[in-house]
């Protein structure tokens, strides 16, 4: 089995990702700081998979440690996805994040080309598209001014990437860029585990339904779309976890010694918040407390994915509904129960 390095492993689109990968025959190595993650995690994909993970705790911008790893493990490729990811926390705490996301990427990239790995998956975000004019975006669509630090540590990081390459540096690389993953194994033994507060929507909802949270607000209903509620690309965080497996069995082919690609990973179709919160009170059966609120600073109105590229190129399409999405969510919760337990 091929080891394949899987930074932020324990996080929650890191996890599901090393479930896809075992599926799909890889072996995965998870290091992680566990700064935002729990051991807990390790124990759920060992129930999944029946058998021990490789894990190792450690921050990616510690070169000799991660140096270390690759020789011991004897690591062929890596998914790149440790980074902090607070859009608001990013604006507080700008070099914690630029120094976080940036030096663990250039850290790992020259880790690789000192132990001749070539495959690295980065995952960036549909954040790079700002608010777009044109909808759905591809990866042709503008780059936008970032909104935030820690949009701007995807843009950088991309070109971080692309710099590399066009220096023919043998490396060979996707950057992934994500809509909104949601939803979790269905096994119920993996999911989002946001500590403290939810910023994001699905585990808001969740934690309502459970009684966690008193009432869900939902950040305005005066934007020009059809319900007046924002639209997103909801994907199920399986799906995009299998579309890292097929990013990497497509750089696993190429001839090149340096590649640089991007793709969107979205479903191709847009939901409104309103939506999503009647879809999950449909799969629960039960009505969610919610309220109309004002805007959140920053949101954008409408961002949904043109999913040509990866549908064709690397074999990928999203498989699930978005109502499996809200029953694996909503399972994954009943799972975790009524504590605040990650808070
Ligand atoms: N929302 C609510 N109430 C909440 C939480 C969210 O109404 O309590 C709404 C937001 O206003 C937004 C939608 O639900 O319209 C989705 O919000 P999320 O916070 O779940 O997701 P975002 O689209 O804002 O952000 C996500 C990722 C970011 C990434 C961004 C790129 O969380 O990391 O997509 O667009 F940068």
């Amino acid at each position: 089995m091929i080891p394949i390095l899987i930074t932020g492993g324990a996080g929650f689109i890191g996890s599901h990702t090393a479930v896809a990968l075992a599926e799909a025959g890889f072996k995965p190595v998870i290091l992680d700081d566990f700064s935002n993650s729990q051991q807990s995690v390790l124990q759920g994909l060992e129930t999944i998979l029946g058998h021990p993970v490789s894990c190792h705790v450690a921050d990616c911008n510690d070169y000799n440690t991660v140096l270390d790893i690759f020789q011991r493990e004897k690591i062929r490729g890596v998914i790149h996805f440790a980074a902090f990811k607070a859009v608001g926390e990013s604006m507080d705490e700008p070099l914690r994040y630029y120094h976080n996301n940036l030096g663990s990427l250039i850290t790992i990239m020259e880790v690789m080309l000192a132990t001749g790995v070539s495959d690295l998956i980065f995952s960036s975000s549909c954040t790079v598209y700002g608010e777009p004019e044109e909808l759905p975006v591809t990866e042709l669509s503008p780059i936008q001014p970032p909104a935030s630090v820690y949009g701007n540590t995807k843009q950088i990081g991309e070109e971080i990437l692309s710099d590399t390459v066009k220096a023919d540096k043998p490396l060979k690389i996707i950057a992934l860029r994500y809509f909104n993953p949601i939803g979790a194994h269905p096994s119920a033994q993996i999911g989002e585990l946001p500590l403290g507060v939810p910023n994001n929507l699905v585990p808001y909802i969740t934690q309502t339904a459970a009684g966690i949270r008193e009432q869900l607000t939902i950040f305005g209903d005066d934007y020009p779309t059809p319900d007046g509620t924002c639209i997103r690309d909801f994907i199920h965080v399986m799906d995009l976890a299998e579309a890292h497996v097929s990013a990497l069995q497509a750089l696993q082919v190429i001839n090149t010694t340096s590649h640089y690609d991007i793709f969107n990973v979205g479903t191709g179709q847009g939901n409104s918040v309103l939506e999503l919160v009647r879809t999950f009170e449909s799969v629960s059966g039960q009505p969610l407390n919610y309220r109309i609120g004002p805007r959140r600073a920053g949101d954008i109105t409408a961002v949904f994915a043109d999913a040509t590229k990866v549908n064709t190129r690397l074999g990928w399409k999203a498989k699930r509904s978005l109502k499996e999405a809200l029953a694996d969510a909503w399972r994954w919760q009943q799972h975790l129960g009524t504590s605040d337990s990650a808070g």
